[in-house]
């Protein structure tokens, strides 16, 4: 038996985060991981190997589409999909491996196997029971099923996230039960492979929460692209039948029953919090409504000495929202103050053009009676997204309307993603529209048309 400061079960990144974090702060620091590789979730089966498949099948769909225009003749390349998932593993291993060579440097240890926790203050793993003062849940999410329907998921016709990283062959049809961010990312991705996909979602818009023009927006770009949308649709059964899959589903508005077929559906209706196997029950912590482990302020669950961080709370269900719980978890238990944001956790679709948010939406600030300007730059206006071909988004500032104040910015274009970031520490410094568009943006970046927004919240843009 060893004894530990803390021991985290789980790896992905609110564990190891939070281990590292952890380890520098001067405790004694074990993660309880049971998979063969360290990080979680995100690093093996979601955020990193879907990334290199959004990236590799964007490179094919700049070969096929916009190579010519600039004098980029020859051949398109072809897809050899053994490689295309060589390099996803590829990619997988080197960051999984990074995640390691830290633990050492770090002098982590990883205790290998699924732990449990018998009691307070002790953590099973395998034959071995091992004591901690403190142990954190940081064991992450899995896909949940489609609420109330009949799914039978295989992984090879009807597959989750992690089985559409690992298909057998790229698919001629593909079925995308939710368009969150799961299914428009994967659909993407095997839209630009060639294969038919369409999906079938609840609601009459895409990406539930996001604000309402850019899911417009980005919904009609997909189509573009060669997605197709059926909007307003329960899916109620998913079959398979041989080799392919029925995916059978009620219009809302009419109540009529409908079927559609594919060689693969991919379930994406959301995740719900893995803690099976932890003994949660018994040691009698309070859960949410909603299955969630329940936290006070600090994380700590109903029972003194265990706490819990990432998708198994509260919250958006996102790798940075849990890094930094995982840190702040640490930080208190070194006796820090740390505070999180819960209002500036941007979010972002990689797609392309990727999208990206935080703050406010114009829904949310109509809900609450917030009166605010809205400052919106197009693209179309900024020389260098026109010279990539990524001139169809916007980026959309959401100012108070009396003190300028920022209380949101929403952004569908290139380089989304990192964009938003400016605008995230323009928030925390509680910077006005006016701020950011009085700053010297370098010329030609896309980030100009973040400041173009801003100046829209002014006097008006300029390239408009
Ligand atoms: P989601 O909650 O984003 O979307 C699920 C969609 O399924 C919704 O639009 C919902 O209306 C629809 N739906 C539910 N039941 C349905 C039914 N019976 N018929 C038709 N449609 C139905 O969930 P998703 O995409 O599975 O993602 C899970 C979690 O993973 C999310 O919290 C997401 O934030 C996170 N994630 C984040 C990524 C990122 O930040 N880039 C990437 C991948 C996942």
């Amino acid at each position: 038996m060893s004894s530990y400061d803390v021991i985290i079960i789980g790896s992905g990144p609110g564990g190891y985060v939070c281990a590292i974090r952890c380890a520098q702060l001067g405790l004694k620091t074990a993660v309880v991981e049971g998979r063969e590789t360290l990080g979680g979730t995100c690093l093996n089966v979601g955020c990193i190997p879907s990334k290199a498949m959004l990236h590799a099948t964007h490179m094919l769909h700049e070969a096929e589409h916009n190579f010519a225009e600039m004098g980029l003749k020859g051949k398109s390349p072809s897809v050899d999909w053994k490689q295309m998932l060589a390099y996803k593993d590829k990619t997988i291993s080197q960051n999984t491996g990074g995640i390691e060579f830290l633990f050492k440097k770090n002098k982590i240890d990883w205790l290998k196997g699924w732990g449990s926790i018998p009691e307070v203050g002790k953590v099973k793993v395998g034959d071995e029971t091992h004591e901690a003062k403190h142990i954190i849940i940081a064991s992450g999410s899995e896909a949940a099923s489609i609420p109330g329907a009949e799914v039978e998921i295989d992984e090879k016709i009807v597959v989750t996230s992690t089985g559409a990283l690992e298909l057998g062959k790229v698919p001629g049809e593909m079925i995308v039960v939710g368009g969150g961010v799961i299914g428009l990312e994967l659909g993407s991705v095997y839209s630009r492979l060639g294969t038919k996909v369409t999906v079938v979602e609840y609601l009459d818009a895409v990406t539930p929460g996001a604000d309402g023009e850019v899911a417009k927006q980005f919904q009609k770009l997909l189509k573009k692209q060669g997605l197709d949308f059926v909007m307003g649709a329960a899916v109620n059964k998913v079959e398979t039948n041989g080799n392919k899959a029925t995916v059978s589903y009620k219009l809302r508005k009419d109540d009529s029953d409908h079927e559609l077929k594919a060689d693969v559906v991919l379930v994406a209706t959301g995740r719900k919090p893995y803690v099976e196997g932890l003994g949660l029950e018994a040691l009698g912590i309070e859960m949410t409504k909603r299955g969630q482990i329940a936290v006070k302020d600090g994380f700590e669950t109903s029972v003194k000495g265990i706490y819990a961080i990432g998708d198994v709370i509260e919250g958006p269900m996102l790798a940075h929202k849990a890094e930094d719980e995982g840190t702040a978890i640490a930080e208190m238990l070194a006796g820090q103050k740390p505070h999180i944001n819960y209002g500036l956790i941007p979010g972002v679709i990689y797609t392309a053009p990727e999208v990206a948010s935080v703050g406010e939406t114009e829904e949310t600030l109509k809900e609450k009676g917030h009166a605010y300007k809205v400052g919106k730059f197009p693209f179309m206006g900024n020389a260098r997204a026109k010279a990539v071909f990524q001139g169809e988004g916007f980026v959309k500032m959401l100012a108070d309307k009396e003190t300028d104040r920022i209380l949101g910015c929403h952004i569908i274009g290139p380089g989304a993603g990192d964009l938003i970031h400016e605008i995230c520490v323009a928030m925390e410094f509680g910077a006005a529209a006016e701020d950011v568009a009085r700053t010297c943006h370098a010329h030609p970046t896309y980030s100009e048309a973040v400041r173009e927004a801003a100046l829209a919240c002014g006097d008006g843009a300029i390239h408009v």
